[in-house]
């Protein structure tokens, strides 16, 4: 049985006011008298909030990096590594996002390099990949999806070290979303390459959707087979939108 994720991305939004949400999230997941019952809940801050994040959510929830260098230390400017992440209070880092490989030219080469090295030293990692518009449009999402799931996910990915976001680029904060069988098609191929590659680990690994998730939408997209939980964005920075997403999974 996967257990059920739900991850927040606040990408680069965020000041120490933001963090009375964190608190909130954290307060209504420690309420639980069986948290291992419920979904788990993991929210990746900007970097500046990882520390405050982490003191605030006492492992009632996860808190991840949205980034790392694939090195520990070295002449780097502007880089954080998985060392810091686990410092800050960190166990998880989302590695792949599509706004990271555009802004950054991060390769599925980079983003297997990054996660060879987070596994290594115990970080889970949440690789994200998907298709654009126009490769949507030009039916390419399958090919594209296995081709990022090949040579992004390492060799060494387990269903305890690797979590997989399967993230259309094209319905990243845009409203849009696929239909749940789209959806279904891709987690569904995903969780068919994964079992080929890694055996019982591929059918244990989670699958998340992202791509504007919202209280909304949640239980729709939460019904697709192979869907195990979600990446969210912009939904994920108040509890009041987040809570009502957890809440549909479970
Ligand atoms: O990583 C989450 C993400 O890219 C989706 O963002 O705002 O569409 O939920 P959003």
């Amino acid at each position: 049985m996967r257990r059920k994720l739900a991850a927040g991305n606040w990408k680069m939004n965020g000041l120490r006011a933001d963090l009375a949400e964190i608190e909130a999230i954290s307060a209504a997941m420690g309420l639980s008298p069986d948290p291992a019952a419920r979904a788990e809940v993991l929210l990746c801050p900007p970097s500046t909030l990882l520390m405050n994040a982490a003191d605030i959510a006492q492992g009632r929830i996860a808190i991840g990096g949205q980034n790392c260098h694939r090195l520990p230390f070295g002449p780097h400017t502007g880089d954080i590594s998985g060392p810091m992440l686990i410092d800050a209070g960190a166990s998880h880092v989302i590695l792949g996002h599509s706004e990271r490989r555009m802004d950054h030219r991060e390769t599925d080469a980079k983003v297997r390099e990054k996660a060879l090295y987070a596994h290594s030293i115990g970080l889970v990692t949440v690789i994200c990949l998907g298709e654009t518009a126009e490769d949507h449009d030009l039916g390419q999402t399958v090919r594209i999806v296995g081709r990022h799931l090949q040579h992004s996910l390492p060799e060494d990915a387990t269903a305890a070290n690797t979590v997989v976001a399967y993230e259309p680029i094209w319905a990243i904060g845009s409203g849009k979303t696929p239909t749940p069988a789209q959806i279904a098609e891709v987690h569904g191929f995903m969780r068919t390459q994964l079992i080929e590659r890694f055996g019982a680990e591929g059918e244990g690994m989670r699958l998340l959707y992202g791509g504007s998730v919202k209280p909304g939408n949640a239980a729709e997209i939460f019904a697709v087979p192979e869907v195990d939980g979600a990446l969210v964005g912009g939904a994920s920075l108040t509890a009041r939108d987040f809570l009502p997403i957890v809440e549909a999974l479970e």
